[in-house]
């Protein structure tokens, strides 16, 4: 299994540009179920749950070629990709492939508008949470739809289409949001979701299906409209700049110092986590290229963050930002509200020297004047990499094991580390 190894107290400087959202991607991805003609996508990210998506499509009919040809092995960053569901050849989404990765779990919407049935296998658990889907039922069962449970399977029919209706999210959920948009763009009649996720991939998806030919308006706002059309067509779309690598990236300038240039990021897809930043003493300049993070002289300040729904600041930052506040000149406190088991990096953390304590929800972080290198893993994502965030700053070698959770989600991990300065290499094997 391939490792990373970091010898860390390099500061950073350079460029690193920054790819295309992977959380923006996926869905737009699943989009393309829902029209017999050809959806391209530009900006798509070269990442594992986008070939594992790519996969999961293919099972149901969607055949796609990068850049006019078949894909190869070692592709370009930052690749076109076309996407064709000439047919669906299969309404059913299995266990083994929905349990791998849960964004999948999303072709219920498209397969539900487009051929009025789908069998989805229920995600399961996964590290960060139990999270459940009785938010998709309730929203799907507003449209129409009529829900079974059997075997682990959501067996989902509307045979005479979905209807469009009122639905008010009891609570705000960005997969449940990207289902339900997608469904009712192709179902009979206006359909209004209340307190809808506001995320900037919600955005990215509305102004795909839009380009498609829907009729969706509000998306961004808590309140999304839908007119429900009869088809969709083919589109050219464009991926929005991952705002989470932005500013992962961001706060790994602003714990070792330095100056760097995230190109091509956009400042507006992140600006409470920027806020955060700026408090912490980082400076942060968006210029007509992306955005300038720079650190020098001064400590970290601590700074207090609760994670909530965007415009808040994100979940998916909350890990890295511990890392960060690890070395910072006194204590912060961070809340984690969107989900319940969301801190494994927290014992993680303490191995490279971190003092940190746990009270429920929230972590109180106690600054420390030095981290030490020491040989790391974790269960998810956005943990591993606050790990390498850490790991860039300890004193010493730092290695992190179970790449493949990095793989999942940054592209090029090491080399955009290692163009600016940072001492760090995969270890193969
Ligand atoms: C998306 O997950 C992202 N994934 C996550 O990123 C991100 O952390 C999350 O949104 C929150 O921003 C993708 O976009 C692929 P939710 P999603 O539905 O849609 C609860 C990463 O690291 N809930 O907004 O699954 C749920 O348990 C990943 O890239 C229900 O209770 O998140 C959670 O507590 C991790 N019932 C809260 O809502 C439901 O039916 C928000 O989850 C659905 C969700």
């Amino acid at each position: 299994m391939d490792r990373i190894r970091i010898v860390g107290g390099n500061a950073l400087s350079g460029r690193i540009p920054i790819s295309g959202a992977k959380n923006a991607a996926l869905p737009l991805m699943i989009a393309s179920l829902m029209t017999d003609d050809t959806l391209t996508l530009e900006n798509v990210p070269h990442l594992a749950d986008v070939e594992q998506l790519i996969r999961i499509l293919g099972n149901h009919g969607v055949d796609y070629s990068v850049n006019g040809r078949r894909e190869k092995q070692n592709g370009s960053y930052s690749r076109t990709i076309h996407f064709t569901a000439r047919q669906i050849v299969d309404t059913t989404a299995p266990y083994e492939l929905v349990s791998k990765m849960r964004a999948s779990f999303w072709v219920i919407g498209p397969l539900l508008a487009r051929m009025g049935e789908a069998k989805v296998s229920l995600p399961g658990g996964c590290a960060i949470g139990t999270r459940p889907v009785d938010l998709f039922i309730d929203g799907l069962q507003a449209l129409g739809v009529s829900i079974d449970i059997e075997n682990g399977y959501v067996i989902a029919k509307a045979p005479k289409g979905l209807i469009g209706a009122r639905y008010v999210f009891p609570k705000v959920s960005v997969g449940a949001t990207h289902v339900l948009m997608m469904a009712a763009a192709l179902a009979r009649g206006q359909t209004v979701l209340e307190n809808a996720a506001r995320e900037p991939e919600i955005v990215n998806l509305a102004d795909c299906l839009n380009a498609m030919g829907a009729r969706i308006r509000g998306a961004g706002t808590p309140t999304i409209t839908i007119d429900g059309v009869d088809r969709l067509s083919g589109a050219r779309v464009a991926v929005i700049p991952d705002r989470i690598e932005t500013g992962t990236y961001a706060m790994a300038v602003a714990m070792t110092g330095g100056d760097v240039l995230l190109e091509g990021a956009r400042p507006d897809l992140l600006e409470n986590a920027l806020d955060v930043l700026r408090q912490t003493g980082a400076e942060i300049t968006p210029t007509n290229a992306g955005i300038r993070v720079k650190r020098n002289g001064a400590g970290i300040s601590p700074v207090d963050v609760t994670t909530e729904p965007f415009p808040g600041f994100p979940t998916d930052l909350q890990a890295q930002f511990m890392g960060l506040m690890t070395m910072s000149k006194g204590k912060s406190r961070i809340t984690e509200t969107i989900f319940e088991n969301r801190f494994m990096h927290v014992q993680e953390l303490a191995r490279l020297g971190a003092h940190i304590t746990l009270a429920g929800q929230t972590a109180i972080v106690e600054g420390v004047s030095k981290l030490k290198g020491a040989p790391v893993m974790a269960t998810d994502l956005r943990a591993s990499v606050s790990l390498v965030i850490a790991g860039l700053a300890a004193e010493g070698e730092t290695t992190v094991n179970r790449v493949y959770h990095l793989d999942r989600g940054f592209e090029r991990l090491e080399e955009k580390l290692s163009g600016c300065g940072a001492t760090i290499e995969r270890i193969t094997g």
